[in-house]
């Protein structure tokens, strides 16, 4: 089984990666990343020198290097993670890189893939395509699609698209639409690595809003798995919702971490809301379960702890990824909030 794993060397697209070495002896990757201010390739240092892996430099938004992607291996899947992924940048900095390498780039993937007959394309998209539920119920794979901030309309016209590359030409499309993910290699512009790293220097936390915004959390090798079932036996043109179901106000998931942490709560600091701001997410993975079989095998709990575990013992990952350009992100993005 030969893939093309795009933006790889990302938090999700890395995991993935160590996950299938792990977990396929005869898998082969070739891992193809724009290496932006999200890629790492520190991430997949444990694997570099392992003979199925392959990593190629590349913008899956420039035709010219996806189509050299592409006659130099036949591959038997794709799986599309590269995007740009963070909604206060999609808010602050502008949407154009968001729709270029979303939208435009997901697009050259599917003519790419229908062109050179790739047996299965898995589109990894999330819940935030849901937009924002009310106090009950949760998100299904037949709730409509109405997102709410740059990013997340970015992904949306991703999916139509995927959807459209199997309507039309009958390309294989599976999509998955998974919630928020935490764990190692996550980039600290993201709430859970961002308060651990802030609270080990005993800087302040930043809240948006009143704090009570609900995320549902799943520990990263979760979604792993879960992706991997979808691409093993997924239906051909379905959408699968993954969760953690476990969905936590913002404040309580920092406070946690402040607990395992040894700090204190007068740490945290709230700040202006970000515009827009969906209140509360919340996914239905029933189809997983029933027709897949899967489930998450960590609770919120283990998950938690086996994160700041991680950054406990990596924190010259964290300070590396921390300094430089992520400075003046940072002072950019919170100063005057
Ligand atoms: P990330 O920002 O950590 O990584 C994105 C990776 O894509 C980076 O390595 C970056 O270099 C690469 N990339 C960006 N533009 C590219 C381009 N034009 N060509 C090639 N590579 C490019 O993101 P993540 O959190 O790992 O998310 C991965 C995917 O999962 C995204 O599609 C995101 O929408 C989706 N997702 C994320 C979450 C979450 O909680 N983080 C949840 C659900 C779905
Ligand atoms: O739901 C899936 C999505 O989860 C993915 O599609 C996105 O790629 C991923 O970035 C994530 O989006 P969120 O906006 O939910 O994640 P983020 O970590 O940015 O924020 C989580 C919550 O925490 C959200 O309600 C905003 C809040 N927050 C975030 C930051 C960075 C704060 O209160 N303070 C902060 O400094």
């Amino acid at each position: 089984m030969k893939l093309l794993v795009t933006g790889g060397a990302g938090f999700i697209g890395s995991n993935f990666i160590h996950y299938m070495l792990g977990t396929h002896p005869d898998v082969q990757i070739v891992n193809m990343d724009a290496l932006t201010y999200a890629g790492n390739l520190e991430n997949l240092a444990a694997v570099s020198g392992d003979a199925r892996y392959t990593f190629v430099k590349g913008d899956i938004a420039e035709a010219a290097e996806v189509d050299e992607i592409f006659a130099a291996h036949s591959f038997d899947a794709v799986l599309n993670f590269a995007a740009e992924s963070h909604v206060d940048r999609s808010l602050h900095h502008g949407a154009a890189a968001f729709i270029r390498a979303n939208v435009l780039g997901t697009q050259l993937l599917l003519d790419a893939a229908r062109e050179r007959g790739v047996p299965r394309f898995v589109q990894i998209s999330t819940d935030e395509v849901y937009g924002s539920l009310g106090p009950e119920g949760a998100f299904s794979e037949s709730t409509p699609v109405a997102p709410n901030n740059p990013y997340a309309a970015t992904k949306a016209g991703a999916d139509f698209l995927a959807l459209a590359a199997h309507r039309s030409h009958g390309l294989d499309v599976v999509i998955t639409r998974c919630s928020n993910n935490y764990g190692p290699y996550q980039f600290p512009e993201k709430l859970i690595p961002l308060m651990i790293g802030n609270a080990l220097e005993d800087k302040p936390l930043p809240v948006y809003g009143d704090g009570l915004h609900v995320r549902d959390w799943l520990y990263v090798e979760d979604h792993c798995s879960a992706i991997d079932a979808v691409l093993q036996r997924g239906r051909t043109g379905e959408v699968y919702n993954i969760g953690g179901m476990n969905d936590v106000p913002n404040l309580h998931v920092v406070k946690t971490l402040l607990q395992s942490l040894g700090k204190p709560e007068s740490l945290i600091q709230f700040v202006k809301d970000r515009p827009g701001h969906d209140r509360r997410y919340a996914m239905d993975a029933t189809r997983m379960r029933d027709e897949l079989g899967w489930s998450p095998r960590y609770t919120f709990e283990e998950g938690l702890k086996r994160t700041v575990d991680w950054y406990l013992a990596n924190g010259e990952w964290l300070a590396r990824v921390r300094s430089g350009v992520y400075e003046s992100y940072y002072e950019r993005m919170y100063a005057g909030r």
